[in-house]
Protein backbone atom coordinates (compact mmCIF):
# COMPACT_ATOMS: atom_id res chain seq x y z
CA UNK A 1 0.00 0.00 0.00
CA UNK A 2 2.59 2.34 1.36
CA UNK A 3 4.81 1.63 -1.80
CA UNK A 4 2.00 1.64 -4.42
CA UNK A 5 1.57 5.40 -2.90
CA UNK A 6 5.13 6.42 -3.58
CA UNK A 7 4.87 5.39 -6.98
CA UNK A 8 1.59 7.52 -7.49
CA UNK A 9 3.82 10.56 -6.46
CA UNK A 10 6.84 9.55 -8.06
CA UNK A 11 4.76 9.54 -11.43
CA UNK A 12 2.80 12.62 -10.39
CA UNK A 13 6.01 14.76 -10.22
CA UNK A 14 6.80 13.31 -13.35
CA UNK A 15 3.49 14.28 -15.37
CA UNK A 16 4.00 17.86 -13.76
CA UNK A 17 7.77 17.98 -14.98
CA UNK A 18 6.52 16.87 -18.27
CA UNK A 19 3.75 19.38 -18.13
CA UNK A 20 5.89 22.13 -17.16
CA UNK A 21 8.47 21.54 -20.15
CA UNK A 22 5.41 21.26 -22.67
CA UNK A 23 4.29 24.30 -21.40
CA UNK A 24 7.75 25.99 -21.80
CA UNK A 25 7.98 24.64 -25.94
CA UNK A 26 5.06 25.79 -26.75
CA UNK A 27 5.21 29.24 -25.90
CA UNK A 28 8.21 29.52 -27.12
CA UNK A 29 8.61 33.43 -27.32
CA UNK A 30 8.26 33.06 -23.17
CA UNK A 31 12.25 33.36 -21.96
CA UNK A 32 12.76 30.16 -19.86
CA UNK A 33 12.82 31.24 -16.00
CA UNK A 34 16.18 32.08 -14.88
CA UNK A 35 17.54 28.78 -13.02
CA UNK A 36 17.43 29.95 -9.83
CA UNK A 37 13.94 29.83 -10.04
CA UNK A 38 13.58 26.45 -11.22
CA UNK A 39 15.52 25.11 -8.30
CA UNK A 40 13.46 27.24 -6.04
CA UNK A 41 10.23 25.96 -7.84
CA UNK A 42 11.99 22.60 -7.72
CA UNK A 43 12.54 22.90 -3.78
CA UNK A 44 8.97 23.96 -3.30
CA UNK A 45 7.60 21.01 -5.16
CA UNK A 46 9.67 18.30 -3.12
CA UNK A 47 8.31 20.33 0.14
CA UNK A 48 4.69 20.22 -1.12
CA UNK A 49 5.74 16.50 -1.72
CA UNK A 50 6.62 15.99 1.60
CA UNK A 51 4.33 17.77 2.80
CA UNK A 52 1.99 15.02 1.26
CA UNK A 53 3.91 11.98 2.31
CA UNK A 54 3.75 13.35 5.79
CA UNK A 55 0.11 13.64 5.81
CA UNK A 56 -0.35 10.15 4.12
CA UNK A 57 2.71 8.09 5.68
CA UNK A 58 3.26 9.91 9.12
CA UNK A 59 -0.08 11.96 10.94
CA UNK A 60 -1.29 9.00 11.64
CA UNK A 61 1.06 8.11 14.22
CA UNK A 62 2.86 11.28 14.80
CA UNK A 63 -0.08 13.77 14.40
CA UNK A 64 -1.41 16.35 11.71
CA UNK A 65 0.34 19.17 12.82
CA UNK A 66 3.78 17.43 13.90
CA UNK A 67 2.05 16.71 17.52
CA UNK A 68 4.68 13.96 18.66
CA UNK A 69 8.07 15.88 17.24
CA UNK A 70 7.11 19.74 18.78
CA UNK A 71 9.25 19.40 21.79
CA UNK A 72 10.65 16.07 21.73
CA UNK A 73 13.51 14.57 23.52
CA UNK A 74 14.82 12.89 20.55
CA UNK A 75 16.08 9.37 20.67
CA UNK A 76 18.29 8.94 17.73
CA UNK A 77 19.37 12.60 17.92
CA UNK A 78 18.05 15.61 16.01
CA UNK A 79 20.07 16.31 12.99
CA UNK A 80 18.86 15.40 9.43
CA UNK A 81 21.24 12.37 9.37
CA UNK A 82 19.56 10.91 12.04
CA UNK A 83 16.01 11.39 11.16
CA UNK A 84 16.87 10.03 7.52
CA UNK A 85 18.06 6.74 8.97
CA UNK A 86 15.06 6.38 11.15
CA UNK A 87 12.94 6.87 8.43
CA UNK A 88 14.54 4.55 6.05
CA UNK A 89 15.32 1.93 8.36
CA UNK A 90 12.83 1.97 11.14
CA UNK A 91 12.75 0.78 14.44
CA UNK A 92 10.72 -2.17 14.44
CA UNK A 93 11.11 -2.57 18.14
CA UNK A 94 9.53 0.85 18.86
CA UNK A 95 6.93 0.38 16.12
CA UNK A 96 8.48 3.22 13.88
CA UNK A 97 8.36 1.23 10.63
CA UNK A 98 10.99 1.65 7.76
CA UNK A 99 10.25 3.51 4.67
CA UNK A 100 13.14 2.78 2.35
CA UNK A 101 11.73 0.33 0.43
CA UNK A 102 8.47 2.28 -0.20
CA UNK A 103 9.99 5.75 -0.61
CA UNK A 104 13.24 7.39 -2.41
CA UNK A 105 16.07 9.00 -0.73
CA UNK A 106 14.96 12.07 -2.00
CA UNK A 107 12.12 11.71 -0.29
CA UNK A 108 13.37 10.36 2.99
CA UNK A 109 15.10 13.66 2.87
CA UNK A 110 12.60 16.19 2.35
CA UNK A 111 10.17 14.67 5.03
CA UNK A 112 13.32 15.07 7.41
CA UNK A 113 13.57 18.60 6.20
CA UNK A 114 10.40 18.98 6.15
CA UNK A 115 9.78 18.09 9.95
CA UNK A 116 13.02 19.85 10.88
CA UNK A 117 11.52 22.86 9.31
CA UNK A 118 7.69 22.32 10.91
CA UNK A 119 9.19 22.52 14.47
CA UNK A 120 11.15 24.99 14.23
CA UNK A 121 7.48 27.23 14.04
CA UNK A 122 7.38 27.03 17.97
CA UNK A 123 10.49 28.73 18.08
CA UNK A 124 8.32 31.72 17.00
CA UNK A 125 7.24 31.57 20.99
CA UNK A 126 10.40 31.68 22.21
CA UNK A 127 12.82 34.64 22.26
CA UNK A 128 15.03 36.37 24.82
CA UNK A 129 14.67 40.01 24.02
CA UNK A 130 13.06 41.83 27.22
CA UNK A 131 10.30 44.54 25.90
CA UNK A 132 11.97 47.63 26.17
CA UNK A 133 8.88 50.03 26.40
CA UNK A 134 5.70 50.07 28.55
CA UNK A 135 3.33 50.19 26.14
CA UNK A 136 1.92 47.85 23.92
CA UNK A 137 0.30 47.68 20.64
CA UNK A 138 -2.31 44.87 20.52
CA UNK A 139 -4.73 44.19 17.34
CA UNK A 140 -7.33 45.58 19.26
CA UNK A 141 -6.03 48.81 21.45
CA UNK A 142 -2.56 49.72 22.94
CA UNK A 143 -2.40 49.05 25.99
CA UNK A 144 -0.12 50.26 28.94
CA UNK A 145 1.59 48.34 31.73
CA UNK A 146 1.13 50.22 34.67
CA UNK A 147 3.61 49.02 37.25
CA UNK A 148 1.84 48.86 40.58
CA UNK A 149 4.46 47.27 42.60
CA UNK A 150 7.73 45.14 42.39
CA UNK A 151 7.70 42.02 44.59
CA UNK A 152 10.95 40.39 45.92
CA UNK A 153 9.56 36.27 45.49
CA UNK A 154 7.36 34.86 43.22
CA UNK A 155 4.02 36.40 42.82
CA UNK A 156 1.58 33.68 43.03
CA UNK A 157 -2.00 35.14 43.87
CA UNK A 158 -4.11 38.83 43.65
CA UNK A 159 -7.19 40.00 45.37
CA UNK A 160 -8.18 43.20 45.47
CA UNK A 161 -9.45 44.73 49.01
CA UNK A 162 -12.54 47.53 49.02
CA UNK A 163 -10.27 50.22 50.12
CA UNK A 164 -8.44 49.70 46.72
CA UNK A 165 -5.52 48.00 48.40
CA UNK A 166 -4.53 44.66 46.78
CA UNK A 167 -3.16 41.10 48.94
CA UNK A 168 -0.65 39.21 46.92
CA UNK A 169 1.14 36.04 48.24
CA UNK A 170 4.49 35.22 47.98
CA UNK A 171 5.63 31.51 46.78
CA UNK A 172 7.86 31.71 49.63
CA UNK A 173 5.05 32.24 52.22
CA UNK A 174 4.61 35.71 52.66
CA UNK A 175 1.21 37.60 52.21
CA UNK A 176 1.61 41.15 51.05
CA UNK A 177 -1.19 44.37 51.26
CA UNK A 178 0.23 46.77 48.11
CA UNK A 179 -1.69 49.87 49.74
CA UNK A 180 -3.29 52.38 47.75
CA UNK A 181 -0.04 54.59 48.23
CA UNK A 182 1.92 51.67 46.57
CA UNK A 183 3.95 50.65 49.64
CA UNK A 184 3.54 47.04 50.52
CA UNK A 185 2.86 45.65 54.35
CA UNK A 186 3.32 42.34 55.31
CA UNK A 187 0.57 40.25 57.12
CA UNK A 188 1.22 38.21 59.96
CA UNK A 189 -0.47 34.98 60.53
CA UNK A 190 -0.30 33.03 57.21
CA UNK A 191 -0.01 29.09 57.96
CA UNK A 192 3.12 27.51 57.43
CA UNK A 193 4.03 26.05 53.91
CA UNK A 194 6.66 23.74 51.97
CA UNK A 195 8.29 26.41 49.62
CA UNK A 196 9.70 23.58 47.42
CA UNK A 197 9.24 22.94 44.13
CA UNK A 198 5.99 24.12 42.80
CA UNK A 199 4.23 24.39 46.28
CA UNK A 200 4.11 27.35 48.59
CA UNK A 201 1.64 29.91 49.40
CA UNK A 202 -0.39 29.92 46.37
CA UNK A 203 -3.39 31.61 46.11
CA UNK A 204 -5.53 34.00 47.79
CA UNK A 205 -9.22 35.60 47.17
CA UNK A 206 -12.27 37.40 49.25
CA UNK A 207 -14.83 35.79 50.95
CA UNK A 208 -18.15 37.09 48.83
CA UNK A 209 -18.82 39.01 51.85
CA UNK A 210 -15.80 40.59 52.86
CA UNK A 211 -16.87 44.06 53.37
CA UNK A 212 -19.08 42.74 56.73
CA UNK A 213 -16.83 39.68 58.07
CA UNK A 214 -13.24 40.34 56.92
CA UNK A 215 -12.63 36.75 55.72
CA UNK A 216 -9.86 35.83 53.16
CA UNK A 217 -9.04 32.37 52.06
CA UNK A 218 -5.40 31.11 50.95
CA UNK A 219 -4.27 27.84 49.50
CA UNK A 220 -0.91 26.31 49.95
CA UNK A 221 1.36 23.36 50.33
CA UNK A 222 0.95 21.80 54.15
CA UNK A 223 3.62 19.21 55.45
CA UNK A 224 3.73 17.36 57.69
CA UNK A 225 6.48 14.53 58.72
CA UNK A 226 5.37 10.99 58.48
CA UNK A 227 7.68 8.14 58.79
CA UNK A 228 10.72 10.42 59.03
CA UNK A 229 9.94 12.15 56.02
CA UNK A 230 8.52 15.13 54.97
CA UNK A 231 5.03 14.83 52.53
CA UNK A 232 2.71 17.66 51.61
CA UNK A 233 -0.83 18.39 50.64
CA UNK A 234 -2.69 21.28 48.95
CA UNK A 235 -4.98 22.78 51.84
CA UNK A 236 -7.24 25.83 52.34
CA UNK A 237 -7.39 28.00 55.05
CA UNK A 238 -9.78 30.68 55.94
CA UNK A 239 -9.29 33.41 57.78
CA UNK A 240 -9.75 37.19 59.32
CA UNK A 241 -7.50 40.23 58.29
CA UNK A 242 -7.52 42.08 61.24
CA UNK A 243 -5.46 45.14 60.14
CA UNK A 244 -2.20 43.60 59.07
CA UNK A 245 -2.93 40.28 61.30
CA UNK A 246 -4.56 37.23 60.13
CA UNK A 247 -6.70 35.77 63.38
CA UNK A 248 -9.40 32.88 63.46
CA UNK A 249 -7.20 30.67 61.24
CA UNK A 250 -9.02 27.43 60.13
CA UNK A 251 -7.86 24.96 57.76
CA UNK A 252 -11.70 24.17 56.22
CA UNK A 253 -9.82 21.75 53.55
CA UNK A 254 -6.73 19.41 53.41
CA UNK A 255 -6.90 17.54 50.72
CA UNK A 256 -6.25 13.84 51.22
CA UNK A 257 -3.74 11.90 50.68
CA UNK A 258 -0.32 13.75 51.31
CA UNK A 259 2.56 13.01 48.72
CA UNK A 260 6.02 12.97 48.66
CA UNK A 261 6.24 14.96 45.61
CA UNK A 262 6.67 18.61 45.57
CA UNK A 263 4.64 19.73 42.43
CA UNK A 264 1.21 19.61 40.71
CA UNK A 265 -0.38 20.77 43.99
CA UNK A 266 -3.55 22.99 41.52
CA UNK A 267 -4.59 25.32 44.24
CA UNK A 268 -6.60 27.91 42.09
CA UNK A 269 -10.15 28.90 44.07
CA UNK A 270 -12.94 30.56 42.85
CA UNK A 271 -16.80 31.74 44.39
CA UNK A 272 -19.52 30.31 41.91
CA UNK A 273 -22.57 32.31 41.66
CA UNK A 274 -24.32 29.79 44.05
CA UNK A 275 -22.16 31.25 46.40
CA UNK A 276 -20.07 28.27 47.38
CA UNK A 277 -15.95 27.41 47.42
CA UNK A 278 -14.63 25.51 44.16
CA UNK A 279 -11.37 24.69 43.94
CA UNK A 280 -8.72 22.67 42.28
CA UNK A 281 -6.15 20.44 43.92
CA UNK A 282 -3.13 18.24 41.31
CA UNK A 283 -2.97 15.06 40.62
CA UNK A 284 0.62 15.41 42.71
CA UNK A 285 2.69 13.44 39.94
CA UNK A 286 0.88 10.38 40.44
CA UNK A 287 -1.57 10.32 37.01
CA UNK A 288 -1.94 5.91 37.78
CA UNK A 289 -3.66 6.27 41.18
CA UNK A 290 -5.09 9.70 41.56
CA UNK A 291 -7.00 11.36 38.79
CA UNK A 292 -9.56 8.63 38.04
CA UNK A 293 -9.79 7.47 41.59
CA UNK A 294 -13.01 9.01 44.02
CA UNK A 295 -13.19 7.33 46.93
CA UNK A 296 -10.79 8.12 49.56
CA UNK A 297 -8.79 10.40 47.31
CA UNK A 298 -9.14 13.94 46.49
CA UNK A 299 -6.17 14.54 44.17
CA UNK A 300 -6.90 15.81 40.71
CA UNK A 301 -9.68 16.54 41.32
CA UNK A 302 -12.26 20.14 41.11
CA UNK A 303 -14.16 20.12 44.53
CA UNK A 304 -17.17 22.23 45.68
CA UNK A 305 -17.39 22.93 49.69
CA UNK A 306 -19.40 25.57 51.63
CA UNK A 307 -16.78 28.00 53.07
CA UNK A 308 -17.07 26.93 56.65
CA UNK A 309 -15.36 23.48 54.81
CA UNK A 310 -19.22 21.68 54.78
CA UNK A 311 -20.40 20.01 52.02
CA UNK A 312 -23.46 21.62 49.65
CA UNK A 313 -26.31 18.66 49.35
CA UNK A 314 -26.60 18.57 45.88
CA UNK A 315 -22.56 18.17 45.11
CA UNK A 316 -22.41 15.02 42.71
CA UNK A 317 -21.20 12.53 44.67
CA UNK A 318 -23.20 13.41 48.43
CA UNK A 319 -24.95 9.55 48.03
CA UNK A 320 -21.85 7.47 45.99
CA UNK A 321 -20.71 4.95 48.68
CA UNK A 322 -16.98 5.90 50.09
CA UNK A 323 -16.78 8.64 47.35
CA UNK A 324 -15.24 12.36 48.98
CA UNK A 325 -18.01 14.39 48.96
CA UNK A 326 -16.29 17.74 48.40
CA UNK A 327 -15.66 15.88 44.89
CA UNK A 328 -17.27 17.89 42.10
CA UNK A 329 -15.15 16.92 38.87
CA UNK A 330 -12.43 14.38 38.30
CA UNK A 331 -9.85 12.88 36.05
CA UNK A 332 -7.72 16.74 36.05
CA UNK A 333 -3.93 16.82 35.94
CA UNK A 334 -2.46 20.19 37.49
CA UNK A 335 -5.64 22.72 37.34
CA UNK A 336 -3.73 26.69 37.66
CA UNK A 337 -6.39 28.21 36.27
CA UNK A 338 -10.15 28.43 37.55
CA UNK A 339 -12.67 31.58 36.95
CA UNK A 340 -16.53 32.16 36.27
CA UNK A 341 -17.90 33.16 33.50
CA UNK A 342 -19.03 36.63 33.97
CA UNK A 343 -22.25 35.93 31.93
CA UNK A 344 -23.06 32.34 31.89
CA UNK A 345 -22.00 31.75 35.56
CA UNK A 346 -20.00 28.58 34.00
CA UNK A 347 -16.76 27.41 36.01
CA UNK A 348 -14.06 27.67 33.45
CA UNK A 349 -10.68 25.81 34.15
CA UNK A 350 -7.26 25.71 32.42
CA UNK A 351 -4.63 23.09 33.52
CA UNK A 352 -1.28 21.34 32.48
CA UNK A 353 -1.45 19.24 30.60
CA UNK A 354 2.43 16.77 29.81
CA UNK A 355 4.06 17.68 26.52
CA UNK A 356 1.48 19.41 24.59
CA UNK A 357 -1.72 19.16 25.59
CA UNK A 358 -2.35 21.88 27.90
CA UNK A 359 -6.23 22.23 28.37
CA UNK A 360 -9.08 24.77 28.98
CA UNK A 361 -12.25 22.55 30.25
CA UNK A 362 -15.60 23.71 31.45
CA UNK A 363 -16.57 22.41 34.54
CA UNK A 364 -19.87 20.08 35.21
CA UNK A 365 -20.77 18.35 38.18
CA UNK A 366 -19.57 15.12 38.35
CA UNK A 367 -17.87 14.83 34.89
CA UNK A 368 -14.70 13.08 33.93
CA UNK A 369 -12.19 15.17 31.89
CA UNK A 370 -10.33 11.94 31.56
CA UNK A 371 -6.63 12.23 32.60
CA UNK A 372 -4.58 10.11 32.02
CA UNK A 373 -7.16 7.76 29.59
CA UNK A 374 -7.40 10.67 27.19
CA UNK A 375 -5.26 13.23 26.70
CA UNK A 376 -3.81 15.13 23.29
CA UNK A 377 -0.34 15.58 24.81
CA UNK A 378 2.43 12.88 25.25
CA UNK A 379 4.62 12.11 27.96
CA UNK A 380 7.97 14.24 28.66
CA UNK A 381 10.94 11.08 26.95
CA UNK A 382 8.53 11.35 24.13
CA UNK A 383 6.34 7.80 24.67
CA UNK A 384 2.42 8.08 24.55
CA UNK A 385 0.69 8.14 27.76
CA UNK A 386 -2.36 7.41 25.96
CA UNK A 387 -3.35 6.51 22.13
CA UNK A 388 -6.84 8.24 23.16
CA UNK A 389 -7.91 11.67 22.42
CA UNK A 390 -11.70 11.02 23.15
CA UNK A 391 -13.71 7.90 24.67
CA UNK A 392 -17.77 8.07 25.51
CA UNK A 393 -17.91 9.23 28.92
CA UNK A 394 -15.37 11.23 29.44
CA UNK A 395 -15.58 15.34 28.78
CA UNK A 396 -13.27 16.68 25.40
CA UNK A 397 -11.82 20.45 26.51
CA UNK A 398 -12.66 23.12 24.82
CA UNK A 399 -9.52 23.55 23.74
CA UNK A 400 -6.09 22.59 23.81
CA UNK A 401 -2.65 24.19 23.60
CA UNK A 402 0.09 22.08 21.45
CA UNK A 403 2.94 23.13 22.43
CA UNK A 404 1.54 23.57 25.84
CA UNK A 405 1.91 27.10 27.04
CA UNK A 406 1.72 26.26 30.78
CA UNK A 407 -1.45 27.91 31.73
CA UNK A 408 -1.45 29.97 35.29
CA UNK A 409 -4.25 32.44 36.49
CA UNK A 410 -7.23 32.35 34.23
CA UNK A 411 -10.02 35.18 33.81
CA UNK A 412 -12.66 36.40 31.49
CA UNK A 413 -12.54 39.74 30.25
CA UNK A 414 -16.08 41.91 31.12
CA UNK A 415 -16.95 45.30 31.81
CA UNK A 416 -16.19 48.12 28.88
CA UNK A 417 -13.09 49.51 29.97
CA UNK A 418 -11.49 47.00 26.97
CA UNK A 419 -13.30 47.42 23.89
CA UNK A 420 -13.02 44.39 21.61
CA UNK A 421 -11.80 42.13 24.24
CA UNK A 422 -15.28 41.55 25.90
CA UNK A 423 -15.96 37.97 26.58
CA UNK A 424 -12.31 36.88 25.64
CA UNK A 425 -10.32 34.34 27.93
CA UNK A 426 -6.88 35.82 28.88
CA UNK A 427 -4.59 32.87 30.63
CA UNK A 428 -1.03 33.72 32.01
CA UNK A 429 1.79 31.31 30.23
CA UNK A 430 4.67 30.50 32.58
CA UNK A 431 6.53 29.11 29.69
CA UNK A 432 6.65 31.82 27.12
CA UNK A 433 6.05 34.37 28.84
CA UNK A 434 3.44 36.22 27.83
CA UNK A 435 -0.40 36.40 28.33
CA UNK A 436 -2.56 34.67 25.85
CA UNK A 437 -6.16 36.24 24.57
CA UNK A 438 -8.20 33.54 23.24
CA UNK A 439 -11.41 34.74 21.64
CA UNK A 440 -14.27 32.10 22.19
CA UNK A 441 -16.91 31.65 19.22
CA UNK A 442 -20.17 29.69 20.91
CA UNK A 443 -18.32 27.46 22.69
CA UNK A 444 -14.78 27.08 20.85
CA UNK A 445 -11.73 29.16 21.07
CA UNK A 446 -11.94 30.59 17.46
CA UNK A 447 -8.65 33.19 17.37
CA UNK A 448 -5.73 33.40 19.64
CA UNK A 449 -2.88 36.47 20.38
CA UNK A 450 -0.02 36.66 22.21
CA UNK A 451 0.20 39.85 24.48
CA UNK A 452 3.47 41.23 26.14
CA UNK A 453 5.83 39.09 24.70
CA UNK A 454 8.35 37.95 27.10
CA UNK A 455 6.96 40.23 29.71
CA UNK A 456 8.56 37.32 32.20
CA UNK A 457 6.21 34.09 33.72
CA UNK A 458 2.59 35.41 34.07
CA UNK A 459 1.33 34.02 36.89
CA UNK A 460 -1.44 34.96 37.40
CA UNK A 461 -4.40 37.32 35.66
CA UNK A 462 -7.69 38.84 37.33
CA UNK A 463 -10.17 41.44 36.68
CA UNK A 464 -10.49 43.24 39.71
CA UNK A 465 -13.70 45.06 41.32
CA UNK A 466 -12.61 48.82 39.53
CA UNK A 467 -13.13 46.93 35.88
CA UNK A 468 -9.54 46.90 35.01
CA UNK A 469 -7.17 43.51 34.81
CA UNK A 470 -3.65 43.25 36.50
CA UNK A 471 -1.24 40.56 36.09
CA UNK A 472 1.57 39.07 37.72
CA UNK A 473 4.81 38.33 36.70
CA UNK A 474 7.71 36.29 37.91
CA UNK A 475 11.61 37.78 38.37
CA UNK A 476 11.76 40.40 39.25
CA UNK A 477 8.19 39.83 40.72
CA UNK A 478 5.87 42.87 39.58
CA UNK A 479 2.09 43.49 39.32
CA UNK A 480 0.81 45.19 37.01
CA UNK A 481 -2.93 47.29 35.84
CA UNK A 482 -3.42 46.99 31.89
CA UNK A 483 -4.09 50.41 30.98
CA UNK A 484 -5.77 50.94 27.85
CA UNK A 485 -5.12 53.96 25.91
C1 LIG B 1 2.66 2.99 12.80
C2 LIG B 1 3.00 4.23 13.42
C3 LIG B 1 4.10 5.06 12.80
C4 LIG B 1 4.17 5.56 11.52
C5 LIG B 1 3.20 5.33 10.42
C6 LIG B 1 5.33 6.38 11.49
N1 LIG B 1 5.97 6.36 12.68
FE1 LIG B 1 7.68 7.33 13.13
N2 LIG B 1 7.70 6.47 14.95
C7 LIG B 1 6.70 5.66 15.44
C8 LIG B 1 7.04 5.25 16.78
C9 LIG B 1 6.19 4.40 17.69
C10 LIG B 1 8.31 5.81 17.05
C11 LIG B 1 9.10 5.67 18.31
C12 LIG B 1 8.55 6.80 19.14
C13 LIG B 1 8.98 6.86 20.51
O1 LIG B 1 9.76 6.05 20.97
O2 LIG B 1 8.48 7.81 21.14
C14 LIG B 1 8.69 6.58 15.88
C15 LIG B 1 9.85 7.31 15.76
C16 LIG B 1 10.14 8.17 14.73
C17 LIG B 1 11.27 9.03 14.67
C18 LIG B 1 12.39 9.09 15.67
C19 LIG B 1 12.07 9.97 16.82
C20 LIG B 1 13.18 10.08 17.82
O3 LIG B 1 12.86 10.36 18.98
O4 LIG B 1 14.35 9.93 17.48
C21 LIG B 1 11.18 9.74 13.51
C22 LIG B 1 12.12 10.80 13.00
C23 LIG B 1 9.98 9.30 12.85
N3 LIG B 1 9.37 8.36 13.62
C24 LIG B 1 9.55 9.79 11.64
C25 LIG B 1 8.49 9.26 10.93
C26 LIG B 1 8.13 9.65 9.60
C27 LIG B 1 8.79 10.76 8.81
C28 LIG B 1 7.07 8.90 9.25
C29 LIG B 1 6.35 8.88 7.95
C30 LIG B 1 7.15 8.61 6.79
C31 LIG B 1 6.77 8.01 10.35
N4 LIG B 1 7.66 8.27 11.36
C32 LIG B 1 5.74 7.09 10.37
C33 LIG B 1 5.54 5.31 14.82
C34 LIG B 1 5.24 5.58 13.51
Amino acid sequence: MVKSFGLVVIAAASIVTCLSIIHGNKTGSVPPPPAPAITKNKNKFILENAALNYKNFCAGCHGEKMDMFVDRVWKHGNKKQDLYKVIKNGYADEGMPAFGESLSDKEINALADYILTGIKNVDKFKTNDRPVSDIFKTKKMTIKLELVAEIKDVPWGIAFLPDESLLVTERSGKLVKINKDKSLTEIRGTPEVLAKGQGGLMDVILDPGYSTNQIIYLSYSKPKTEGGRTVSTTAIMSARLDGNTLSSQKDIFVAEPYSTTQHHYGSRMQFGKDGFLYFSVGERGNEKENPQEIKGNDLGKIHRIKSDGSIPSDNPFVSTQGAEKSIYSYGHRNPQGLTINPTTGEIWETEHGPRGGDEINIIKPGNNYGWPVITYGINYNGIPISNLTEKPGLTQPVHYWIPSIGPSGLAIVSGNKYKGWEGDILSGSLRFQFLQRSVLSGSKISKEEILFKNIGRVRDVRMAPDGYLYIAVESPGRIYKLLPM
